[in-house]
């Protein structure tokens, strides 16, 4: 039987990029999928392709960054299919946040990026987790980046960011442990996709030189991992971080 038969698992920000391929990739694992996305579009794209595949889809246009937009996301999901087993806290703000040093980023891309990014991630899991300890079972998988790691310059919103979201996953895994759910944090490095398009090119040739697997990324070499960690195989791993980034940064 695939890994997640019949599983229901919420997948934010899966209207395009990674958080669409981590979707079709459930879903070819035999899970349910609710597409919690803010931009109408392309949940409305996404859920037509994973249908196309003949997977079990439901758009639920959300905007992670509000209390009651994540609350009404998860009171949906319950109403349609009566579970969650899964959540991947995705949706950030990804696209060409690259650029300025760290005195010409504005208060108010500072405030956006924490904002979707961090409190983003707090809400999603916030909406979906107390009814995983009552089931006393349940998975959370959030995104971090490995720029987090080696402290990518240039982007010191984002990188700061993704930090909190790797510390928020493990404080997390402490206060769920006990109720047998886990959440761990997925840290890619670079990928070759439409939110990467505005980085520079010596930006992107240093990543690839600097790897031990020496070239680049796709979205394609993340979403076993998590879909892995979403799935009982790794039911003794709780509040890690994990980097999928060919071999940029060991920790
Ligand atoms: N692309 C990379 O190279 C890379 C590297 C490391 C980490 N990541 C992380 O992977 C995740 C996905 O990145 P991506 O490259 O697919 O980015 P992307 O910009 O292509 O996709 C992000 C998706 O999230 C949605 N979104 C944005 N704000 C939202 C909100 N408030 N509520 C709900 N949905 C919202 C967007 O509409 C979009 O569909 C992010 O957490 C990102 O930080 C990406």
């Amino acid at each position: 039987m695939s890994a997640h038969h019949g599983r229901v698992i919420v997948v934010t920000g899966a209207g395009r990029g990674l958080g669409r391929a981590i979707a079709l990739k459930l879903a070819s694992d035999g899970a349910r999928i609710a597409i919690a996305e803010i931009d109408r579009e392309l949940g409305a794209e996404a859920e037509q392709e994973l249908k196309t595949t003949g997977a079990e889809t439901m758009f639920v246009p959300t905007d992670v960054s509000s209390q009651e937009s994540t609350e009404a996301m998860a009171a949906a999901v319950l109403l349609k299919w009566g579970l969650i087993d899964g959540l991947v806290a995705n949706a950030a703000l990804a696209n060409s946040v690259g650029g300025a040093t760290y005195d010409r980023i504005t208060v108010d891309q500072w405030d956006r990026i924490m904002r979707v990014n961090v409190r983003g991630t707090w809400l999603a899991c916030r909406a979906v987790a107390p009814h995983m300890q009552k089931r006393g079972r349940g998975s959370l998988v959030t995104l971090s980046s490995d720029t987090a790691h080696w402290g990518s310059p240039n982007l010191l919103h984002y990188v700061a960011s993704k930090g909190a979201v790797e510390a928020f996953t493990r404080a997390m895994a402490r206060e769920l442990g006990a109720d047998n759910v886990r959440i761990n944090c997925v840290a890619p490095g670079l990928l070759d996709n439409d939110a990467t398009r505005g980085v520079p090119p010596a930006k992107r040739e240093w990543n690839i030189r600097n790897r031990a697997i020496s070239r680049e990324g796709s979205p394609s070499d993340i979403v076993g991992l998590v879909s892995f960690l979403l799935s009982d195989e790794a039911s003794f791993i709780t509040g890690q971080v994990i980097i999928a980034d060919g071999g940029l940064v060991f920790h």
